[in-house]
């Protein structure tokens, strides 16, 4: 009897361990297989609405991904800050409740001030540019940089240039900003650079900011025709100023808790699905950027002005310090570096 109580405890202890296995390997996704796909739940997070570069390329993944892996490998995609928002989509990347988040660098200042090149008055001139300085290898060093929270970077997404809305008047000189208060996305220089235009300034999760806009909380923010159309901002703001100032590019995010228990036939499907995605966000963020426009205007509910030359220079000269400062707290090698890609 004594024997067969042993037996028993020995197997329980057995089937606990092995069901115990099983949750912590869904749970992150592996399967644990050695050989084969992995049969895996994959979550991406993100903040912005549908019909955005950022979504697109978070669809093409999962259709990569599902279809490559004989559906093997399942992939959710989680729009509007659904999961996560921006406040805590970070930490529970870290904490492998999601796989993917893909935030505003902007958004990750805090990790390491490279992530501010996106803030950099009028750095670069396009898509290209900035795509360039991210695959190249001072980009691929700041994504390095947050290995040390046990976050991989593993592709840059970019959505486009920024303009500033607001509610209360025309901006078409850097005085015209006196006194407004801006919505940003965070960090210390773009708060910086509405200090010297004379504004006020204070970050507000994506989330809550139309309602922020509505209420007054804040005069305007700063952002890419495709997140204002797709957000609707223009109902709650009166003008928009086309000045490209600063950008939304994305960081695409992922844990090393998750990425190191795939095994090599898993995690190339992943990688490739990754740059099916990377080809999708970057091939729409122009077009959607110029669909959006379209609408904004077609919509007429905000009054648009786009700077002339001689506008955007005046902006360039008032904010030529500021682009010192930073240069400098980011790194003149890497600024240089980025500077380098417009030519
Ligand atoms: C914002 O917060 O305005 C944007 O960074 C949102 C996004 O992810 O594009």
């Amino acid at each position: 009897m004594k024997k067969m109580k042993k037996w028993y405890l020995a197997l329980l202890t057995f089937a606990l361990a092995f069901s115990l296995a099983a949750c912590s390997s869904a749970d992150s996704g592996g399967s644990g297989e050695a050989d084969g796909v992995q049969e895996l739940t994959i979550k991406i997070s993100h903040v912005v609405a549908e019909n955005t570069p950022k979504h697109q390329g978070a669809l093409a993944m999962k259709e990569y991904i599902e279809k490559e892996s004989d559906g093997k490998i399942k992939v959710q995609v989680y729009p509007n800050s659904q999961l996560f928002g921006d406040k805590d989509e970070y930490q529970n990347l870290v904490a492998n409740n999601v796989q993917f988040i893909i935030p505003d660098m902007s958004k990750l200042v805090g990790n390491d001030p490279g992530f501010n090149i996106p803030a950099m008055p009028f750095l670069f001139k396009d898509d290209e540019a900035a795509n360039a300085f991210w695959d190249g290898e001072k980009g691929q060093e700041i994504f390095k940089r947050l290995e040390k929270d046990g976050v991989l970077g593993l592709s840059m997404w970019p959505n486009g240039a920024k303009h500033i809305t607001n509610e209360k008047k025309a901006i078409k000189t850097p005085d015209d900003l006196k006194g407004l208060k801006i919505r940003t996305q965070g960090g210390q220089l773009l708060e910086a650079i509405y200090g010297d235009l004379g504004a006020g300034s204070t970050s507000i999760p994506f989330a809550e900011l139309y309602t922020a806009l509505q209420q007054g909380t804040v005069d305007g923010q700063e952002n890419t025709y495709s997140n204002i159309e797709s957000k609707k901002f223009d109902e709650v703001q009166k003008y928009m100023t086309i000045m490209g100032h600063t950008r939304v590019d994305y960081a695409l995010l992922t844990n090393t808790k998750f990425w190191d228990e795939l095994n090599d036939e898993t995690r190339k499907i992943i990688e490739k699905g990754v740059e099916e995605g990377t080809t999708v966000a970057r091939d729409s963020a122009m077009d959607l950027n110029d669909d959006a426009l379209k609408t904004l205007k077609d919509r007429g509910q905000v009054e648009i002005h786009e700077l002339s030359e001689s506008e955007i220079d005046a902006f360039k000269k008032k904010l030529e310090p500021v682009y010192k400062e930073w240069a400098e707290k980011i790194g003149a090698d890497i600024i240089k570096d980025a500077e380098s890609k417009n030519e």
